[in-house]
């Protein structure tokens, strides 16, 4: 479980703080959605959790442990895929591993079986320049899931994808999710594709320097169809979140 308690941060060379005071929390196995207006702070947040920024104030606990005294407990995975064009693709998802010291067999055999899952085991021996931007963004998942780390940081990981593959991707994510059981924290701004994978969401409201997220439950369980969207009550909570927004927009 992860928990801010309290959380205040300020990049030194900004006039205005980032989050105030902010303490909100996910569960183990969860998959929560941010969204928020751009610059409201939301990859901050991740910078955060993985502890490439310190709070200026505040607690973060995974597990009750402030993250200072532990190592490896979530994996950042951005926007745009970061591959290596010069190593291969199960290259590219061995880089944890093998930072992490792995040995080599065991190395082949995690990368198989994970390019196997994530439905690329052709492409093992393939360059990332072989690949389409859907299979690059499987790359880079199936990379981040070798880092071991239970929790996983999606930054907008779909948001350059045309529009088909990133519906694509959206399925291909939630069964993901259903096999690794990790707790997903994936910022969006796009407010369908959060109540499409979502259990919950975490709404940005407030002008900078925010002090609370409001937490909204999408009414579906699992496992999900796109059918489901045309529910008329996920019509309206699209549309309210939709309002929501817009008005933090224009603060
Ligand atoms: N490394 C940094 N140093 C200084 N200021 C930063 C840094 N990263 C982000 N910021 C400031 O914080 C604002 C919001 O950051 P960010 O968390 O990236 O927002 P979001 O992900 O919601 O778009 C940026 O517009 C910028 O002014
Ligand atoms: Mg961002």
């Amino acid at each position: 479980m992860l928990r801010f308690e309290g959380v205040s941060f300020r990049y030194p060379e900004d006039e205005l703080g980032m989050v105030e005071n902010l303490s909100f929390q996910v569960a183990d196995g969860e998959f929560v959605a941010i969204i928020g207006a751009s610059g409201c702070g939301k990859s901050t947040v991740f910078r955060l959790i993985n502890g490439l920024e310190r709070p200026d104030g505040g607690k973060i606990l995974v597990d009750e442990k402030p993250i200072e005294t532990i190592k490896n407990y979530s994996a950042f995975m951005p926007q745009k895929d970061l591959l290596f064009p010069w190593r291969s693709v199960e290259k590219n998802v061995s880089l944890p591993m093998e930072l992490g010291k792995v040995p080599m067999g065991e190395q082949e055999k995690r990368a198989a079986l994970v390019l196997e899952q994530v439905g690329l085991a052709d492409y093992a021996k393939k360059y990332p320049k072989d690949l389409s931007g859907g299979m690059k963004q499987r790359v880079s998942f199936a990379r981040t899931l070798l880092s071991g780390a239970d929790m996983l940081l999606l930054d907008e990981p779909f948001s350059a994808l045309d529009y088909l593959t990133r519906v694509e991707m959206q399925e291909w994510l939630l069964a993901q999710w259903a096999h690794y059981h990790k707790t997903i924290l994936f910022i969006t701004h796009d407010v369908e594709e959060a109540i499409f994978l979502a259990k919950r969401i975490y709404i940005i409201q407030d002008a900078r320097p925010f002090t609370q997220m409001e937490s909204i439950e999408v009414p579906l369980g699992y496992p999900r169809n796109r059918e489901a969207l045309k529910q008329g009550e996920i019509v309206e909570l699209k549309e309210s979140l939709i309002g929501k927004l817009r008005r933090s927009v224009s603060l």
